[in-house]
């Protein structure tokens, strides 16, 4: 039976940190858990810019105490019209390794998306040749394409096409949930890697509708059916540099939760270590858990593994039930459930 496990501390490769006061609550959990997160650009108005990137950065590192050694990584939200001297001063600023597409619609404050990948070629082009990476939420947003499918066409319509017209260009195929993504990542060029999120590890799709409309468990994209999550366990436990740990952590207040159109998002970043350790338990596969959380990310990036450690204690965590959270509350994936797997307390922030 093992006790414990130490790991070098991880990094989150996506996740929603929002603005303002939400700050105060997330970016301390997050920090607890890992030494770098790539920070998503989904605000309102969204991030366009290398100056909005690095102010907002600074809000982040406001949030934690000065000692704090966390890392926050930036991303520039891809708009129809940005100007490609943009990536140059986002290279150069040594804080925005990446850049997000969001097709138009996709997901929450997507509005301002991409609205056809070919407007963003001249942007494109400029990645490759600064080493960029692009980060891709791969879903099409096609009303008439049925919500459980849009990844797999984006596969086919998007993302097949632009790995062949830009060969260099590093691409990471966000937040997977299809057997069909995991395969063409694995089957893929090495220019192509992607993250897998806890909740589409530990959950199929009957998890939304378990005894009832189950709004926490709601995000995009969306769970899939058990031989996806089956597939996702498999790709994520199997050792492939190609797979890395991407909470796609999205917190959003109850209020715009529960409601009658509530907001797609899981809140994980709190506990994201101990539900990954979960899944992997699952499978019989912790000691693959250090490769995905901790190596493959930082290596696809080309940047430094970190030095510092976490340990995990097993030991059992009782999941809160919600967070004071602007004023109202924050319901964390699998709220008030117990995991067999505990961070040990108090780590270096
Ligand atoms: C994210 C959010 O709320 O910003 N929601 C989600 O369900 N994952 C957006 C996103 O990454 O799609
Ligand atoms: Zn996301």
């Amino acid at each position: 039976m093992t006790h414990s496990i130490t790991l070098t501390k991880p990094d989150d490769w996506h996740l929603h940190f929002r603005d303002g006061a939400a700050l105060q609550t997330v970016v301390p959990h997050t920090a607890r858990q890992f030494s770098r997160a790539i920070v998503m650009p989904n605000l309102s108005p969204p991030v366009t810019n290398v100056d909005a990137a690095l102010a907002y950065r600074h809000r982040i590192l406001s949030a934690l105490n000065a000692e704090s050694r966390f890392d926050p990584l930036m991303t520039l939200y891809l708009t129809d019209d940005m100007d490609p001297n943009e990536i140059n001063k986002a290279k150069a600023s040594g804080h925005i390794p990446a850049a997000k597409l969001y097709p138009a619609g996709a997901t929450t404050n997507s509005a301002h998306g991409v609205t056809n990948i070919k407007n963003v070629y001249g942007i494109l082009e400029r990645m490759q040749t600064m080493g960029m990476v692009l980060c891709v939420h791969g879903e099409v947003t096609a009303t008439d394409i049925d919500i459980f499918d849009r990844e797999a066409a984006f596969i086919d319509q998007v993302l097949s096409p632009l790995l062949q017209d830009f060969p260099k260009l590093k691409v990471v195929f966000e937040h997977i949930t299809t057997t069909q993504a995991a395969q063409f990542v694995a089957s893929g060029p090495a220019q192509l890697a992607a993250t897998i999120t806890p909740q589409h590890l530990l959950y199929n799709r009957n998890e939304i509708f378990r005894g009832g409309i189950r709004p926490h468990f709601y995000c995009l994209p969306i769970l899939k059916r058990e031989p996806h999550r089956l597939s996702l366990l498999n790709a994520a436990a199997s050792g492939s540099g190609k797979f890395f740990l991407g909470t796609d952590s999205a917190p959003h207040t109850s209020e715009r939760k529960e409601t009658s159109c509530g907001c797609a998002g899981c809140y994980s970043g709190f506990h994201a270590l101990e539900l990954y350790a979960t899944a992997f338990e699952s499978v019989g596969k912790l000691h693959q858990l250090e490769g995905f959380a901790s190596f493959f990310g930082a290596d696809f990036y080309g940047l430094p593994r970190n030095k510092e450690t976490i340990t995990l204690l097993n030991q059992s965590l009782q999941i809160p039930d919600s967070f004071a959270y602007l004023e109202d509350e924050l319901i964390p994936l699998a709220s008030g459930e117990t995991l067999n797997w505990s961070l040990q307390s108090p780590n270096p922030l």
